[in-house]
């Protein structure tokens, strides 16, 4: 599918960017004639990802600043530039917050929240007016509809989310202020039947909350009016935010959840 939004000359860098969400979002860049700059841990995944949309692909643990460090320089000394940076890595966690372990919230924010804070950071610093790419540019965070209400069995999930949601409007305040020509915006999806998507319902089931699978599968289609969404849906609200036709879009949040959250 084409966005219908053109990119022409824009770089762009995607975290987790091998398979899911990211990995479509990556090819609907690519179509819309930006270069991008695949990164994840899943070396191989993101390696096929990179060739299918003749891209570059780079090791880059988001929750690691050196390697946030070497992800904006390697992609602007190979590109010459970057214009888009889309904080789309993430991870969940199910359980009941009176079960969930520390470690676990921890690894969440981890990803999450430290991740977007650092992408949006470093996406910052090289974008704005003497950064090494100094061109200006969108960052695009995916946040989720779990960061805008409260889901039971997702708490810490919810807390990442709304962590990024936040540091969004944040970052597009004060890069609006401070003159750096760098738009920051999150997006707020329901339910894509990604790898992540998929074990989001079961976990419905796993906590007890629906009797079985089928029955966790039933009731989450019923909570969403207009059925799951599609990776497509996620990738073309990022290639609107990335482009031109975003110039004055700034701080908000994109909610795509066919009307979910809306009553
Ligand atoms: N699928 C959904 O229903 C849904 C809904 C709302 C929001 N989201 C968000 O969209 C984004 C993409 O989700 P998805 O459904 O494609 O998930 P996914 O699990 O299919 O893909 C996530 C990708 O992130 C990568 N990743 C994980 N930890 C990383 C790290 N430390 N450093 C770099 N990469 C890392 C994984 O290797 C994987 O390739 C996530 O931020 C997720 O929270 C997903």
């Amino acid at each position: 599918m084409n966005s219908g939004y053109r990119l022409d000359g824009k770089v762009a860098l995607v975290t987790g960017g091998a398979r899911g969400l990211g990995a479509e979002t990556a090819r609907a860049l690519a179509r819309s004639g930006a270069r991008v700059m695949v990164t994840d841990i899943l070396e191989d995944a993101g390696r096929a990802t990179a060739a299918e949309i003749d891209g570059t692909y780079m090791r880059h643990d988001v929750t690691d600043e050196a390697d946030w460090e070497r992800a904006v320089t390697t992609t602007v000394g190979r590109h010459g530039g970057l214009d888009v940076v889309v904080n789309n890595a993430g991870i969940e966690t199910a359980a009941l917050l009176v079960d969930c372990e520390l470690a676990d919230f921890r690894r969440v924010m981890a990803v999450n929240a430290d991740g977007c804070f650092l992408g949006t950071k470093w996406a910052m610093r090289a974008m704005r007016p003497g950064g090494m790419a100094g061109a200006g540019g969108a960052v695009i965070n995916l946040s989720s509809v779990a960061g805008l209400v409260g889901v039971v069995g997702l708490g810490a999930y919810c807390a990442a989310k709304g962590a990024g949601r936040l540091l969004t409007k944040s970052a597009a305040l004060e890069s609006a202020r401070l003159g750096y020509g760098v738009r920051v915006n999150s997006i707020h999806p329901a339910v894509i039947k990604t790898a992540m998507g998929e074990d989001v319902v079961r976990s419905i089931a796993a906590l007890g909350l629906a009797a079985d699978v089928a029955s966790a599968e039933a009731l989450m289609q019923q909570m969403h009016p207009m059925g799951y969404g599609r990776p497509e849906d996620v990738a073309s609200a990022v290639c609107y935010l990335a482009s031109d036709a975003a110039r004055w879009v700034n701080g908000t949040e994109l909610v795509l959840d066919g009307g979910l959250t809306a009553g």
